[in-house]
């Protein structure tokens, strides 16, 4: 799919400060070298995102964690060894190393290994780590495959296409912090599951990230279009052209086109369909989309955590 001369390629453009789009297990990465201030900041540009809206720096190889972190705990040894490579971000104090801009001047930066071979190859062969938050405009849908990207950022020169994206929400971000730890987004990794690595550390209730424009963060993952969600909206009475996601196979009368994310409520099938269906329907001729809700266990918060967050605009500004 992705040939080690592209690889090579890409790598050289990272070390020459540009900008290169990868795989990860999640969702597809805007890259750049997390070290150089300028290059990051080409990241921020071609978003169109906010400057206070720090990014993730990934890693292939656990020693590059320290010169990132002001000090090395035994708790990040302990979730790095439990779940990297994998969808886990962890945010802890950073070095002097990190530029400002990368963590939107906080004191903290967030670092994961991502379990996706053509990452892990493409920031071995920078071998410089690498800051990358989702290729996509910001506010707009996550990218989950090769051709998502390229809608949105058009001008990107180098994209590694790797296929569809294995887990297909955003990683799980936790802020390790002195007295507990913090869960900022939920995705793949759960809180039950860090509550196994970290036994002596209380958990500190979730918390988005405080930022200038107030209600922003809550609208987000948006498609174009009006999402409705079973249960939570009103959905309007004429649905002949609207578009229904299930999650579940069913899907009712008088609507006009269909998704079937998964086919018995399975929350890792819906999570890795999700915002593939979304960007379908969002170039579909449907109106609006009306999604069914999956239970809030495992991936299932992740995934009404950005259903919720797509829908929000619509509903609330
Ligand atoms: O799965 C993922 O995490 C993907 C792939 C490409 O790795 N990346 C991603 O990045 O979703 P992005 O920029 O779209 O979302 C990162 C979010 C930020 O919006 C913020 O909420 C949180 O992670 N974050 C990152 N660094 C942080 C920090 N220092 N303090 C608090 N929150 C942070
Ligand atoms: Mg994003």
């Amino acid at each position: 799919m992705v040939s080690e001369q592209q690889i090579l390629e890409a790598a050289n453009e990272i070390r020459r400060g540009g900008l290169v789009a990868f795989p990860t297990e999640t969702v597809y990465g805007l890259g750049a070298n997390a070290l150089n201030a300028k290059a990051v900041s080409g990241i921020f540009a071609m978003k169109e995102r906010p400057s206070f809206d720090p990014l993730i720096v990934h890693i292939s190889r656990l020693e590059s964690i320290h010169q990132l972190v002001e000090e090395f705990d035994e708790r990040m040894l302990r979730l790095a060894e439990a779940f990297w490579p994998g969808p886990l971000t962890m945010v802890v104090p950073k070095s002097n190393l990190v530029p400002d801009i990368v963590t939107a001047g906080l004191s903290r930066v967030g670092i994961r290994m991502p379990a996706n071979d053509i990452a892990l190859r493409l920031i071995e062969a920078s071998a410089v780590p690498v800051a990358a938050p989702s290729a996509n405009k910001f506010g707009k849908l996550s990218p989950t495959k090769a051709s998502h990207v390229k809608k949105q950022l058009p001008d990107l020169k180098y994209i590694l296409d790797g296929g569809n994206t294995s887990i297909g929400v955003e990683s799980t971000v936790v802020s390790i912090e002195n007295d507990g730890f913090r869960i900022l987004r939920h995705g793949a990794v759960t809180a039950d599951e860090l509550r196994k690595y970290l036994p002596e550390s209380s958990e500190k209730e979730t918390q988005v990230l405080k930022i200038t424009a107030p209600g922003m963060m809550l609208s987000h993952y948006s498609p174009e279009k009006p999402v409705y969600i079973l249960g939570e909206h009103p959905i309007p009475k004429d649905t002949s052209k609207a578009a229904f996601l299930t999650a579940g196979g069913k899907v009712p009368a008088n609507y006009a086109c269909f998704e079937v994310l998964s086919s018995n409520f399975d929350a890792s099938e819906v999570a890795v369909n999700l915002f593939g269906a979304l960007h379908r329907m969002e170039e579909s001729d449907c109106e609006f989309i009306v999604a069914e809700p999956i239970s809030e266990t495992g991936i299932g918060i992740a995934v009404m955590d950005r259903l919720r967050k797509a829908a929000y605009r619509h509903h609330n500004l």
